[in-house]
């Protein structure tokens, strides 16, 4: 739970918000003031996720949206839709939609290839771009624009050549957006998260959990609010001076 509320009055998009993380994000977000819009594939999710928000600081108003991230048309009618309820675009942007589709290079067909570079590359992309875009047109005074990366984008991981591959871009994209954006007061950082408890994960095989727990020194996985905590930091003023970072939330070194 949050200790302070630094994001009253503040307007938040996470995208993936109906799940792990995404829904983490969204519930932390809230809990410190912000309004949320909750955007995902899922509608269902998205509402499950909207309906367990704090709601009664000051002006809070939460929406629950669908959004396909890879498509550019899907992506601009949210913002669009989030402008026209809104009257503003958010100035707090956290992109976690992912998906893994997982195959050894060897065997690694071009479809799966290219879904995982979709959704998770191109869309944080997408979402970056309109969002930038958005803020840059009305003269927003400030922006936060995180991006969720992971650990394995820097290090590899065997079975995940198009997810490892998607991830290490998201945090050179995020970079990228940080040195042009910041000249209109955006600010966009990336986290990478190691190994965390989410639907996600529930997929890896239990062999899998014990070979790689042994490696994390604090012995445990993560949990999604965890990750959370650093994204609230990074939409928050408190990391005022802070652009182009990627932050691990890992329990590693
Ligand atoms: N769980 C981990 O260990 C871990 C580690 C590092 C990075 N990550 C990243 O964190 C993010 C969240 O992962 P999670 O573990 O919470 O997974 P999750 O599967 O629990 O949640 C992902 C959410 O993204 C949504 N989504 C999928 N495709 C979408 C699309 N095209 N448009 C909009 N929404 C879409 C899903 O419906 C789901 O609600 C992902 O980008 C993932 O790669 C997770």
């Amino acid at each position: 739970m949050a200790a302070t509320a630094r994001l009253i009055s503040r307007l938040t998009l996470v995208t993936g918000g109906g799940s792990g993380i995404g829904r983490a994000v969204c519930q932390r977000l809230a809990s410190e003031g912000a309004s949320v819009v909750v955007a995902d594939i899922s509608e269902e999710s998205a509402n499950e996720t909207m309906k367990s928000l704090i709601n009664n600081l000051r002006g809070q108003q939460h929406t629950a949206a669908v959004v396909d991230v890879s498509s550019k048309q899907s992506v601009k009618q949210l913002v669009t839709s989030i402008q026209t309820r809104y009257f503003q675009p958010p100035s707090v942007c956290v992109t976690a939609a992912g998906i893994t589709q997982d195959d050894f290079l060897l065997n690694m067909d071009e479809e799966k290839f290219d879904r995982v570079i979709q959704v998770n590359l191109k869309g944080s992309f997408l979402v970056t771009q309109a969002v930038a875009q958005a803020l840059v047109a009305c003269g927003a005074p400030k922006g936060s624009i995180i991006t969720v990366g992971s650990i394995l984008g820097k290090v590899g991981n065997i079975g995940q050549v198009n997810y490892t591959a998607s991830k290490g871009g998201v945090e050179s994209l995020t970079r990228t957006a940080a040195k042009e954006l910041s000249r209109f007061g955006i600010r966009c950082n990336c986290v990478l998260p190691g190994f965390i408890s989410t639907p996600m994960t529930d997929q890896v095989p239990e062999k899998v959990i014990n070979k790689v727990l042994p490696l994390v020194p604090l012995g445990r996985m993560g949990e999604a609010a965890e990750v959370a905590d650093v994204c609230a930091f990074l939409a928050s003023d408190d990391s005022g001076y802070i652009t182009g970072a990627s932050i691990e939330v890992t329990a590693s070194n």
